[in-house]
């Protein structure tokens, strides 16, 4: 390990001074990287991590003296995700906000208690259309040349802000793409939060009544306001269970009561902290919990997948599967998001590639009933 996080400074040492410009490092050609990989070989990937152990796997303090809080500092990376965000300024991620797929896994485990098939899904997603697979790290916010050497255009490894891939338009507490930054926690949003939660929470909270009409309202809100909506496939799952995540995992899992007070929203979504004294879930929360409640936002205001054409002009797009279909969203990830990045991937980067799609198939298919596809072949 010492000697790969050594051999990557000094590549990024080295990349510094033969590639002055910032934006030519992306652009190096498949020859290069070829080159480059036969020289250095890829960053060994390690399988994922297992679920926590019985016994350890329950109720627990989190926010705990070997946790510490501490705000992000100017070269720490932050980004849309209020939870990996407030991981890593207690220090369950590297504080620097760049990781490899086993530590974010580890730490959404050990510090929300996700159980291991629902962080396997989240995280390989994200780090399959984010995350640098030849040196296996990645940013949980803006692109960085902490993940060292890109392999070849059109992949983006953008980190987790790279819009248009796991980040997509109608967030919460985040303007659409459109409007400006899209990783940044932006107050006004946060004031419609609160809003929603006053009139259609019980007593307040953030619950998932009023979660299911945020995520209407913010959709709605895009349709009307936004000429490049884009709300389809991948990005509907994700929006829906990220309306869903701070009713379970956000609130004290003493109470566990899926109310979410705003005072512990505002120290997630803004503060990226935990609450003095805060807890964790009671058990390891998988999909069976997560699913029933992205279905009850769903029946409580339908909708079919769409884009804008122009403002206030939701043209639907029934060939992307609908939010129902998740193996559908499933193979639309595999079989189009990822080959649009690496179309046609050989030797090692096309092995590390098949390995991730692995690791994301075996999470896929621990609670749902989907058939593996190969977007580039078996071998
Ligand atoms: C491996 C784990 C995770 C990954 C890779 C991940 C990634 C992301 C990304 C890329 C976004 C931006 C989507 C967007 O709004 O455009 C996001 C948003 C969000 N994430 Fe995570 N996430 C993970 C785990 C969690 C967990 C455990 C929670 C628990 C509460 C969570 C809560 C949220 C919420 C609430 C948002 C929406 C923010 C908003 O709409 O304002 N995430 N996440």
């Amino acid at each position: 390990m010492v000697k790969f996080v050594t051999f990557l400074l000094l590549t990024i040492v080295r990349l510094a001074v033969a590639f002055p410009a910032y934006d030519s490092i992306a652009g190096l050609s498949e020859r290069e990287i070829n080159k480059y990989i036969t020289r250095n070989g890829v960053a060994e990937i390690p399988n994922p991590p297992l679920p926590l152990p019985k016994g350890q796997d329950g109720l627990k303090l989190v926010n705990d003296p070997a946790h510490p809080f501490i705000a992000a500092g100017p070269n720490d990376i932050r980004g849309p995700c209020p939870a990996l965000n407030t991981l890593a300024s207690h220090g369950y991620l590297p504080r620097n906000g760049v990781a490899r797929p086993d530590q974010i896994i580890t730490a959404v485990m050990e510090g929300l208690n996700l159980g291991n098939d629902f962080a396997k899904f989240l995280c390989y997603q994200a780090f399959l259309m984010n995350g640098n697979p030849l040196t296996n790290l990645m940013s949980i916010g803006m692109k960085t040349p902490l993940t060292g050497q890109d392999p070849p255009k059109p992949a983006l490894v953008g980190g987790l802000s790279q819009h248009g891939t796991f980040e997509g338009d109608t967030s919460m507490t985040r303007v659409d793409a459109f409007f400006g930054d899209q990783a940044v926690f932006n107050e006004t949003l946060f004031q419609g939060f609160i809003d929603t939660a006053t009139k259609f929470g019980f007593n307040g909270t953030y619950d998932v009544n009023a979660a299911a009409e945020l995520r209407n309202q913010r959709l709605q809100n895009s349709i009307q306001t936004n000429p490049q909506l884009v709300f389809t496939s991948p990005r509907i799952l994700s929006a829906y269970s990220e309306a869903v995540f701070p009713t379970i995992f956000f609130v004290d899992g003493r109470l566990n009561n899926r109310q979410l007070t705003i005072d512990a929203a505002r120290h997630f979504f803004d503060l990226q902290m935990m609450p003095t004294g805060f807890f964790r879930q009671p058990a390891p929360v998988n999909f069976t919990i997560v699913d029933p409640l992205v279905s009850f936002l769903f029946n409580k205001h339908p909708f079919s997948p769409g884009v804008n054409h122009g403002k206030n002009n939701f043209v639907l797009q029934p060939q992307t599967p609908p939010l129902s279909d998740f193996c559908g969203i499933y193979e639309d990830i595999v079989l189009r998001v990822i080959p649009g990045q690496y179309p046609k991937p050989t030797g090692a980067l096309k092995d590390a590639i098949n390995k991730n799609l692995g690791f994301f198939f075996g999470a896929v298919s621990a609670e749902h009933n989907c058939t593996q596809v190969f977007p580039f072949g078996r071998d």
